[in-house]
C-alpha cells in the first residue's frame, strides 16, 4: 500500500499538488480547535506530501505557537518551535528542521492540536505513516484533549487501512475537500489513552 500511494503522490502534477495545499491550508485554518489552539505541533511537509510550507507560516502570522519535530537518533521525535520560513534547516532524511533550541519529546503533550503526516487514514483514524514508526511512538506520548489530525490527499483518505497494535489512530482527517472528525469504533486499533 505504502508503494502504490508513494507512486500515485509522484505522479500528482505540480500545479494539483498546490491547489491540494492551498486547499488543505484553508481547510484546516478553520478548523476552531486550531483557530483557538495556542499552540501546534505541525511537521514541514517534502517530495510529494501535500505541502505545509504555506500553512505554518499562516498559522505562526497568527500567533499560534507551532511546534515542529526533530529526529532525535534513537527513533524518538523531540520538537522545537517554528519561528517563521528562515527558522528552518536540512536535517536527516532530507527533512528541514527547525532552528530554535529543542524543547524535548514531552513537549507534544503540552500542545492542544498535532498535524500528522500520513500516506493514507481510514474512517477509523487508523493511519499508514511513512514508515518508520516515528509518529506512532510520538503519539504514545498524546492525551485524549489533543485533536490529532492526519493530511492527506482527498483520494487517501480510506475506507480500510491496515494497522497494528502500536499504531496510534487518529481522531481527525484534513483533504483538499474538508476536514472530518472520525469515530473510535469496536475496530480502533492502538492506544487511544
Ligand atoms: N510505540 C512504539 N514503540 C516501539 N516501536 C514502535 C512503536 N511504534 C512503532 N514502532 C515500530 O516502528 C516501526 C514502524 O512502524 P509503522 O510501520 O507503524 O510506521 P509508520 O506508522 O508508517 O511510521 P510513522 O509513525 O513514522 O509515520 C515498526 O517496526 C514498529 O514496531
Ligand atoms: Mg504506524
Amino acid at each position: 500500500m505504502r508503494t502504490h500511494i508513494r507512486h500515485a503522490r509522484s505522479v500528482i502534477p505540480s500545479l494539483e499538488q498546490d491547489q491540494a495545499s492551498s486547499a488543505i491550508r484553508d481547510v484546516l485554518l478553520t478548523v476552531p480547535e486550531l483557530e483557538m489552539a495556542s499552540s501546534i505541533a505541525a511537521y514541514v511537509s517534502v517530495g510529494n506530501e501535500p505541502g505545509t510550507r504555506s500553512l505554518l507560516f499562516a498559522l505562526w502570522k497568527r500567533g499560534s505557537y507551532v511546534l515542529l519535530p526533530v529526529v532525535r537518533p534513537d527513533g524518538e521525535l523531540d520538537w522545537a518551535s517554528y519561528e517563521g520560513p528562515d527558522s528552518l534547516r536540512e536535517g536527516p532524511y532530507g527533512l528541514l528542521e527547525p532552528t530554535e533550541p529543542v524543547r524535548g519529546v514531552d513537549a507534544i503533550k503540552a500542545t492542544d492540536v498535532v498535524l500528522v503526516p500520513a500516506l493514507a487514514v481510514d474512517r477509523h483514524g487508523r493511519r499508514l505513516g511513512r514508515g518508520g514508526g516515528f509518529y506512532d511512538r510520538a503519539l504514545a506520548r498524546v492525551g485524549p484533549a489533543i485533536l490529532t489530525v492526519g493530511v492527506v490527499y482527498d483520494a487517501e483518505f480510506l475506507e480500510e487501512v491496515p494497522a497494528e497494535p502500536h499504531d496510534v489512530p487518529v481522531r481527525a482527517v484534513a483533504t483538499p475537500s474538508g476536514f472530518h472528525r472520525l469515530g473510535t469504533g469496536p475496530g480502533n486499533v492502538g492506544a487511544v489513552p
